[in-house]
């Protein structure tokens, strides 16, 4: 799964040589989610009860209670910079948090844009995804597909031209959701190392490319 540790990462360089020809749509299946799922922004008072599932499906070797602490305080941080959209999946009826992602918006050299200025940006935009999660109680029914949307409409919206994220190797569920999506494996060259983060032991990232 995505490591906690990528969620205060800024993407170093240019996005240089790239290679734009292959023009890959998201795939969504419409009649997912099964269940009644909302899916909205975080509120602020919603913000530990993310962090809660976060804690839960991430787990790391800190305490739980410290875990919590730390996930909370990175969303709070990461959402006032205005840089972040931290989506949430909600159960209805009983308003219980089932899953979220976060969604970082970068301009082409490798630095955070407000979604605020979003649309007066001219530049080359990008959305990096993290912290994808959903509950065990609710896998398989379609919410992280429905969280994937709507970063992909969020994306739209902002005329981010991709999204990137990283998986690892082994999470064949969150890879295979992925691959469902249109995500594929960036082509490394020698100008896009910099997208391996310096991180062997995780695989290049996805992308997903929005339009030609
Ligand atoms: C990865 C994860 C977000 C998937 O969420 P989900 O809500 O269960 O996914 P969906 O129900 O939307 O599944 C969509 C597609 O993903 C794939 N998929 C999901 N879970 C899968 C599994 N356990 N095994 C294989 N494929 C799986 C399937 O292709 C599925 O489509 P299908 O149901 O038509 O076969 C969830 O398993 C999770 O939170 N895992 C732990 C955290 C994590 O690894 N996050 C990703 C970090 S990069």
């Amino acid at each position: 799964m995505c490591s906690m540790g990528f969620q205060h990462f800024l993407l170093p360089s240019k996005l240089v040589g790239r290679d734009r020809t292959a023009v890959c749509r998201a795939v969504f299946d419409p009649a997912k989610p099964k269940g009644e799922v909302l899916l909205r922004r975080v509120v602020p008072q919603e913000v530990m009860e993310v962090a809660d599932l976060r804690s839960r499906v991430f787990g790391g070797p800190d305490s739980e209670i410290n875990r919590r602490r730390n996930i909370y305080n990175a969303i709070t941080n990461r959402i006032a910079t205005g840089s972040v959209a931290c989506f949430v999946a909600v159960s209805r009826p009983s308003n219980v948090i089932v899953g979220s992602v976060d969604a970082t918006l970068y301009n082409d050299k490798g630095n955070l844009v407000k979604y605020s200025n979003a649309f007066i940006s001219k530049e080359r935009k990008v959305i990096y995804i993290s912290s994808m999660a959903v509950d065990l109680s609710h896998r398989k029914q379609g919410v992280g597909q429905s969280l994937l949307r709507t970063v992909v409409n969020l994306a739209t919206e902002v005329v981010a031209e991709e999204i990137l994220l990283h998986v690892e190797r082994d999470n064949v569920a969150a890879q295979s959701l992925y691959t469902s999506a249109g995500f594929e494996n960036l082509i490394i060259t020698p100008s896009m190392e910099w997208l391996n983060f310096g991180i062997p032991e995780h695989e290049e990232p996805r992308r997903l490319h929005l339009n030609g």
